[in-house]
């Protein structure tokens, strides 16, 4: 069992022995700024705990996580799923005592101070929080009312249970920590279908920038990311197939981007998949954007009188990127790096 800290009081990092030497807090040799590849909360030593860790991308990261070195805490309420997750982890981690499954219900609060003890008592301090569990259940605008209350308990309600009882620990540790909160581009340009789904993404982008900012302004030490998958083929969205539709990424893609921004130091991590390239995601957040600025009709990407202005809007969009992409200053006009993903 690793030491308690006392309640409310800033403590020497249960850690200290177990980061390699790497944590820059010990050693001022390394900093994110000087060494991006080497966030202080992604070395061999760390933990993280990951809600809706049993399956998906949840359970991606919780892998990708474990074979660097990082002792892992997965949550989620689906106790079979768990356990086999929890065995999957530990078989890639280089002590399967280093990997640990707990059941916890995200909607519930005693659930989540629960998982908050009990993660604490296992590994003394939490480096990586991936507030992710998240259920898609549709709720139309004047329907489902049920499923409407399903969804925000777990993707609203868990979200903010997660992160308030959670962050009130991680800004009185030692070692910088990261806060991945889980939205979703639904919540940023909100199709139309599940406005249930959309809106408990949208409350989510919310919440998390102003984490963000807060955290910004009072505890530097810990930092919020949004993190935003693109199409990606787990539980969640694969419906009645087995096999990946080419224009999904797999979870660990969507996982292993994710983690490389996070070490950029990225708040947004809107991610690709093999159909939406970054400039294709720019254009049409662009355009919601707009909507507003433009006194448009709500949702007039998919509105039939502004559905061709919005063709138009995004084929010359795109070919505006390809000529930037071809001229010889590309290196100075694009500067957000997103050129790996195409
Ligand atoms: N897959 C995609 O294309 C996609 C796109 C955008 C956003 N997302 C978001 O990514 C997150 C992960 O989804 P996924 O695609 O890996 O789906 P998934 O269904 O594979 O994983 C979600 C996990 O959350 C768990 N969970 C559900 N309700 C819970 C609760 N109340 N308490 C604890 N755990 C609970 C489930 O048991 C499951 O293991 C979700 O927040 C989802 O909204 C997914």
């Amino acid at each position: 069992m690793a030491q308690r800290s006392a309640p409310g009081s800033r403590q020497l990092s249960p850690l200290r022995s177990h980061s390699n030497g790497r944590n820059p807090q010990l050693d001022p040799a390394i900093t994110p700024a000087e060494d991006p590849a080497e966030h202080p909360a992604l070395n061999p030593g760390c933990v993280a705990v990951i809600t809706g860790g049993a399956s998906g991308i949840g359970l991606a990261t919780a892998e990708i996580l474990a074979e660097l070195g990082l002792r892992i805490v997965l949550a989620d309420n689906d106790q079979a799923a768990l356990d086999k997750a929890t065995a999957q982890v530990a078989a890639v981690a280089n002590d399967s005592s280093h990997v640990i499954g707990i059941h916890a219900d995200v909607s519930k609060m005693e659930d989540v101070v629960r998982l908050r003890e009990r993660a604490f008592d296992a590994f003394g301090e939490v480096s990586v929080l991936l507030n992710n569990a998240g259920i898609g259940l549709k709720g139309t605008s004047f329907g489902d009312l049920d499923n409407w209350k399903k969804v925000m308990d777990v993707n609203l309600w868990g979200v903010i249970n997660v992160q308030h009882v959670f962050v009130k620990a991680m800004v009185l540790q030692e070692n910088p920590s990261v806060i991945i909160t889980t939205g979703s581009k639904q919540g940023i340009t909100n199709p139309p279908g599940n406005p249930a789904y959309n809106a408990s993404k949208a409350a989510v982008k919310s919440i998390t920038e102003g984490l963000a900012h807060e955290l910004y302004s009072t505890h530097a030490n810990v930092t919020a990311h949004l993190f935003v998958p693109g199409w990606t083929y787990t539980a969640m969205t694969k419906g009645d197939s087995d096999e990946k539709p080419a224009g999904a990424w797999s979870a660990h893609q969507t996982a292993q981007y994710m983690l490389d921004r996070v070490r950029l130091g990225d708040f947004y991590i809107i991610c690709p998949d093999n159909e939406t390239k970054p400039q294709l995601d720019r254009l049409r957040i662009r355009w919601a954007a707009d909507d507003i600025l433009e006194n448009r009709p709500a949702l007039s990407r998919w509105h039939p009188e502004w559905k061709s202005r919005f063709d138009d809007y995004i084929r010359e969009g795109m070919q505006d990127e390809q000529r930037r992409r071809k001229s010889p200053f590309r290196k100075i006009i694009i500067t957000d790096g997103d050129a790996g993903a195409d």
